[in-house]
């Protein structure tokens, strides 16, 4: 049962985007579902609002926020998409699950906590129907991180929204689970026109580089100041030991699987990356409310998707400092 003073939930439907984009102008703070998790957004533009998303998640200060906008004409309001490899990306990738860091507008109207005293700003168009609803009715971009306490698993449905922000935010649109299911793919280009992919995500950015350059990217360590500033080491952890590679459990253990080792719930019994994606917050949520003490994950391959996976599984085994 939940209790009378918590966050309303309410359906992603016309009525429902109209009460969000009302409480967005207002400086609150709503859960928003996207292509790739749920987002807890407020107004970019206002510093208190964004002060409200650091309060709500319990984030570092130092860590900067994702704004959304609805295309590359309104990105361009607030980063420099002068490069023309990088307007074009934006063009053909957008709206979908792809940041780009670019240089911050000296002219934009942020507010300065969204990019932390960095002279860069993350930008991405989303491509779920309820958020791009959201950024068409509201006359602002949206800052949005991922709708969890800073630190723990992200939520890729409403019901992981609430168990760990209930009665911290104003509302919650629900749409159901969300699709691609771990966060966008983080790109930077430059200086020096070279990329950099700062996480992992649902866009191969290896394959984006052979589209652009007819040849394999560099590998190379992100120069230092290139970093995302919130790929801690520790992230999406699920409060509890978690050991990797697992072909079976101990008994203390809850398992999650993948392909031919079956667990108490498997990412893919087909043994598929892309619906591991999609379903590896769900299993590490179920692994955490577990009377277990510890989980295991079998092993997944490291291609495509699955590399943003085991990005993810590796943090949730790195234990808090
Ligand atoms: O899929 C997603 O990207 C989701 C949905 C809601 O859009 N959002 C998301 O936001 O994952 P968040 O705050 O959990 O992750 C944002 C990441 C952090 O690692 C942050 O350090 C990085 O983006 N970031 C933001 N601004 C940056 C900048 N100027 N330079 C480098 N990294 C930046
Ligand atoms: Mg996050």
């Amino acid at each position: 049962m939940r209790d009378k003073d918590t966050t309303p939930v309410v359906p992603a439907d016309e009525e429902g985007i109209a009460r969000a984009a009302a409480i967005l102008e207002a400086g609150g703070l709503v859960a928003v579902p996207t292509e790739t998790v749920y987002g807890l957004a407020a107004r970019a533009d206002s510093a208190e609002a964004v002060a409200r998303i650091y309060a709500a998640k319990g984030r570092p200060d130092f860590n900067p926020l994702i704004v959304h906008v609805r295309d590359v004409e309104q990105a361009a309001l607030y980063g420099d998409f002068s490069d023309p490899v990088l307007s074009d990306i934006a063009q053909v990738m957008w709206p979908g699950p792809l940041t780009l860091v670019v240089e911050r507008r000296a002219d934009a109207a942020l507010a300065e906590a969204v990019t932390a005293g960095l002279p860069t700003v993350a930008l991405r168009a989303p491509a779920h129907p309820v958020m791009r609803a959201l950024l068409e009715a509201v006359d602002f971009p949206l800052a949005a991180p991922s709708a969890n306490r800073s630190g723990f698993i992200s939520p890729t449905s409403a019901e992981h929204v609430l168990a760990s922000l209930d009665g911290r935010i104003d509302l919650v649109l629900d749409a159901g689970p969300t699709e691609a299911g771990v966060e966008s793919t983080i790109l930077r280009i430059g200086p020096d026109d070279a990329w950099h992919e700062l996480r992992p995500g649902p866009v191969d950015v290896a394959a984006l580089y052979r589209d652009y350059h007819d040849r394999e990217m560099p590998v190379g360590q992100a120069p230092a100041g290139i970093t995302a500033p919130g790929q801690l080491a520790s992230h999406y952890a699920p409060g509890k030991p978690v050991r990797l590679d697992a072909a079976q459990a101990e008994a203390d253990e809850f398992l999650i699987g993948f392909g031919p080792v079956t667990g108490d719930v498997t990412l893919s019994a087909s043994g598929d990356v892309t619906e591991a994606a999609a379903r590896l917050y769900h299993c590490l949520h179920e692994a955490a409310r577990s009377d277990r003490p510890r989980i295991a994950v079998a092993p997944v391959p490291d291609r495509g998707v699955g590399r943003a996976v085991n990005d993810r599984l590796r943090r949730a085994a790195t234990p808090p400092d």
